[in-house]
């Protein structure tokens, strides 16, 4: 059951990123492992973790277990800020639990206290030694994202912050694509209503549920996004997103949602 792939975004100088991945967050043990397998049954071929979610050796079970190729699988795990003195060792300990020689991207969760100059280095680092095959940031202005390439002349190939049309920043989505660092974005439903009545006529009109009308709009916008469920009608549903798309004029009242 494996027709259901996202198209994927070029990481600047890098590999391929799926469009639409699947989020970890909250889930741990047994409920993950099973929710990755489903994800991975259903189609999926990115999965976003982190050491702070605490399910890294389930993650990684469900990407062995599944008989998926590593290589067609896209992982992303973070580096929380308190591990900002010991960043080589919890990436050792994230590749560990995980079971990879490799991460596809490995993210600095947090900004730890300042841009964190010192460990954007160890993160180059590990890029140029092959066990992160691409490196960037998360919850990061463009002010601290400009502060890391100043201060090594490498610009973060990602910043996963959280994004929604309640959230929709054209300036921010802007600035991001001058630097040529993609947007991910988090929590797609947790800043939405869904009840919302411009989502539910862009749906209506589209024959689909609001909640694919929001993941549309991401992937409308170039914004790779990780929605999260454990449920398994949703997660077969958030991924099929790419048989419809919406229009400019839709795209624009969606915008329009966000919280001024
Ligand atoms: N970098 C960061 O700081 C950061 C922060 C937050 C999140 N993230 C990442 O982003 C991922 C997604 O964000 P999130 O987990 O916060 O929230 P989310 O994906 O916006 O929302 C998850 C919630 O939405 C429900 N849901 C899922 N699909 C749905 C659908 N089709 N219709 C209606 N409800 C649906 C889920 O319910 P069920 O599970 O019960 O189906 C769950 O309650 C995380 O899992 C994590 O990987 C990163």
């Amino acid at each position: 059951m494996t027709e259901n792939l996202a198209p994927t975004v070029r990481l600047a100088g890098s590999t391929e990123m799926p469009m639409v991945g699947f989020g970890t967050w909250q889930i741990t043990g047994r409920q993950c492992y099973d929710a990755v397998r489903y994800a991975l049954e259903a189609g999926y071929r990115h999965v976003d973790t982190a050491t702070m979610y605490g399910n890294e050796a389930e993650v990684g079970r469900a990407l062995r277990d599944s008989g998926v190729d590593r290589d067609e699988i896209f992982v992303t795990t973070k580096l929380p800020p308190r591990d900002a003195g010991r960043a080589d060792a919890t990436l050792s300990a994230s590749l560990d639990a995980l079971g990879l020689d490799a991460v596809d991207l490995w993210l600095v969760h947090w900004p730890p206290g300042g841009a964190g100059e010192d460990v954007w280095e160890r993160f180059v680092a590990a890029r140029e030694d092959g066990r992160a095959r691409a490196i960037g940031v998360s919850n990061y202005s463009l002010e601290q994202v400009d502060r890391l390439t100043q201060a090594t002349g490498v610009t973060p190939q990602v910043n996963q912050v959280s994004w929604a049309p309640s959230r929709y920043d054209a300036g921010v989505e802007a600035g991001h694509r001058e630097r040529d660092v993609v947007l991910e974005g988090y929590s797609p439903f947790k800043n939405t209503d869904l009840s919302d009545p411009v989502l539910r006529e862009v749906a209506d009109t589209h024959g689909v549920p609001p909640a694919q009308v929001v993941l549309r709009w991401h992937v409308e916008h170039g914004v790779v996004v990780i929605p999260k469920s454990v449920t398994p009608e949703r997660i077969r549903a958030n991924l099929a997103v790419f048989g419809f798309s919406l229009s400019d004029d839709e795209v624009a009242r969606i915008d329009r949602l966000a919280r001024r």
